[in-house]
């Protein structure tokens, strides 16, 4: 059987590169090389795209950026730079081989989180470029990325959500005494405030005291340039993996037990004291409503692919969504490939499964086209 030749992108331009490169290394260690053909590709936090040759655990800690560029230099070698400024979508789809020959690109994967790859930009090149991908498409990353539009897109589809307060980096100056009052009067104390388009807990606060609500702002403007205040929901951490295109399964649910007084980067991916719960300790009424907000959630958002939904589920039995991840963390701790493991789908065969979703999504993008 001829092998599929898959792509795999890492790093990126986003404050979650860090987050990206342990994830990539942690999909490439789970590939399945019988049945792919695997071809590295790291962008840089400066934007350059590097095929990357070497080591995959050199992924993760971040060597591999220097032995990319040696690689480079070396005459020898036939690595190149992948994409360069202005895109260029031959570059994207070939490689050249020893003896610069182009080697096709069957289909990506792009492990990357946040801003500038999870968000529809790289989708968008991919797109363009006509080769299939993993995972959503553009509308659907950019609409999930952006905490605002997922939610007016709940809302719609009547999925309960924390109220919130939309502030733009512009307004935080001058405008305290009222903000203050309007979180008092709509949301309460404490709240949460949060960068519309970030991840991994960048740039997230709880506010106590309305005193430190401009401070919280600031923080997280350094994200974007819209902020999110919220309601504080004090509940369980309660994560669900969704998997297919138009008729998507939900996995078992997990619980996050954060080791800090939330789920902040430090209890994310430094502490490394969070606990994990798979399957999670509660009714099946409640379980089973995570699962049918969490498709309905993937459907209204038009996902393909892949998707983790995150809840709050309170003491009083709601469950209350949080947000959604069009490209969940796939570290070794992450809850994604846990969880479908619980379910019965082991992390090679998940890997696989998603790859198959991005040939079939590819298939039927291209019929609609061709009916019109
Ligand atoms: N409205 C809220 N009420 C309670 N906790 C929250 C709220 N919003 C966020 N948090 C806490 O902050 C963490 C990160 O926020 P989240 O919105 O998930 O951002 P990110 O996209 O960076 O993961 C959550 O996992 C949770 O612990
Ligand atoms: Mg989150």
């Amino acid at each position: 059987m001829k092998k599929i030749k898959v792509t795999v992108l890492f790093g990126g331009q986003s404050s979650e590169h860090e987050v990206s490169r342990v994830s990539a290394q942690s999909v490439l260690e789970n590939m399945d090389i019988e049945r792919f053909d695997i071809r590295m590709v790291g962008i840089t936090k400066t934007g350059e795209w590097l095929e990357y040759k070497g080591d995959i655990s050199l992924i993760g800690t971040g060597e591999w950026e220097g032995v990319a560029r040696q690689q480079l230099l070396d005459k020898a070698g036939s690595n190149k730079r992948f994409l360069t400024a202005p895109p260029s979508c031959v570059d994207l789809v070939s490689f050249k081989d020893e003896e610069d020959q182009n080697i096709g690109v069957d289909v990506v994967f792009p492990v990357l989180h946040g801003p500038n790859g999870e968000d529809g930009s790289v989708q968008g090149l991919l797109q363009l470029a006509g080769v299939p991908y993993v995972g959503c498409n553009i509308l659907a990353s950019a609409a999930g990325m952006d905490k605002e539009f997922s939610k007016l897109v709940f809302k719609n589809a009547g999925i309960p959500q924390a109220n919130y307060i939309k502030v733009m980096r512009s307004e935080i100056k001058g405008s305290m005494p009222f903000l203050i009052n309007s979180v008092t009067e709509k949301l309460g104390w404490p709240c949460f405030v949060k960068p519309a388009n970030a991840g991994s807990s960048v740039g997230v606060s709880k506010v106590k005291d309305p005193q430190d609500l401009e401070a919280a702002l600031l923080s997280a403007a350094k994200y974007d340039s819209k902020i999110l205040i919220e309601e504080f929901i004090r509940g369980r951490e309660i994560e669900c993996a969704v998997l297919g295109n138009e008729n998507p399964i939900a996995s078992t649910v997990g619980e996050i037990v954060p080791c800090n007084d939330f789920y902040d980067y430090n209890a994310k991916y430094i502490d490394g004291k969070s606990e994990t719960i798979i399957p999670a300790d509660l009714p099946s009424h409640i379980v089973e409503q995570v699962q049918d907000y969490s498709i309905r959630a993937f459907k209204a958002l038009g996902c393909s692919g892949l998707s983790r939904v995150d809840f709050f589920v309170c003491e009083d039995g709601r469950v209350v969504l949080n947000e959604i991840n069009t490209m969940p963390g796939f570290t070794s701790i992450s809850m994604y490939s846990k969880l479908w493991e619980a379910s019965g789908i082991p992390y090679p065969e998940l890997i696989t499964k998603l790859i198959e979703l991005a040939f079939e999504k590819y298939e039927q993008d291209i019929r609609s086209y061709e009916r019109d």
